[in-house]
């Protein structure tokens, strides 16, 4: 073979390695835009007034907290705080540049990270039983704190043993989980527009339809598309033969 010939190959596989960074650099600035925005959507719509005031301007699901015991209202700002929080972090943590370069800032901000990941699960928990969508919001967002809390779990004791692609792992499944705070917020007025659309029903029963649909539907499909991911980088994954 001439050198040529071994040239070639060897130049397309740092192109097809460009290619993919180019593309993995792109969905990461993506996720982390929407990410900003429905963080910085919620801090302005409950920092905004009381909850009395936004239940009366039919803000956000305020109405159904307005009237909650204070324990409860307190865990929703608590949540509400935590999210955001883990929302703006998170996806720096993904940015190898960042990574590499600034490596104490890295694990500075990863421990915000699922210190906010950790009381924003425990604080959804306490606001679980008020959740708009009933048993279905029970089970589905119930199921998405507790992955949430444990996925962090087990990236930290991946870290913690130095199993540095393991960690890798549990952070794509753990922020893919943060990220159902986005997809919430996109697949509940797709839905609820598309069943209007087709059944004739009015906003309220549309919104009702979708946001029953909507505790599974933000996390489900986000965990498949982060072990997609964990796939295509060749890290350790249960789906993975020899794992
Ligand atoms: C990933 C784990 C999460 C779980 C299990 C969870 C759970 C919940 C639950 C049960 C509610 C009450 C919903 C209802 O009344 O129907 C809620 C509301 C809320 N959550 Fe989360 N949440 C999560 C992540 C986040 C994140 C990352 C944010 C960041 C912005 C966030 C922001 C909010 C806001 C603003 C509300 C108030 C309802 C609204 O106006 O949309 N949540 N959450």
């Amino acid at each position: 073979m001439t050198n040529a010939a071994i040239a070639q190959p060897a130049s397309g596989r740092r192109k097809a390695r460009k290619r993919q960074g180019a593309r993995g650099r792109a969905g990461l600035i993506t996720v982390g835009v929407l990410s900003a925005l429905i963080a910085a959507a919620s801090i302005a719509t409950y920092a905004s007034g009381s909850l009395q005031r936004l239940a009366a301007e039919d803000s956000g699901l305020a109405s159904v907290y307005a009237s909650a015991p204070a324990a409860v209202q307190t865990a929703l700002y608590v949540h509400i705080a935590g999210g955001s929080l883990a929302l703006l972090l998170g996806p720096w943590q993904f940015s190898r540049r960042l990574r590499t370069r600034f490596t104490r800032a890295h694990r500075v901000s990863g421990r915000i990270y699922l210190g906010a990941v950790w009381i924003g699960s425990l604080a959804s928990l306490v606001i679980l039983p008020y959740n708009s969508a009933g048993w279905v919001g029970v089970a589905g967002f119930g199921a998405l704190a507790v992955l949430w809390s444990y996925t962090g779990y087990r990236a930290v004791r991946a870290a913690r043993g130095r199993r540095l692609e393991e960690h890798r792992a549990w952070m794509i499944r753990n922020y893919s989980l943060s990220f159902a705070a986005v997809m919430l917020r996109t697949w509940t007025p797709l839905i609820a527009v598309g069943y209007a659309s087709v059944t004739g029903a009015d906003a309220d029963a549309a919104f009702s339809f979708a946001y029953h649909l909507a505790p599974f539907l933000c996390w489900v499909p986000n965990l498949l598309v982060a072990e997609v991911i964990i796939r295509a980088r060749n890290l350790p994954s249960p789906l993975t033969k020899g794992s």
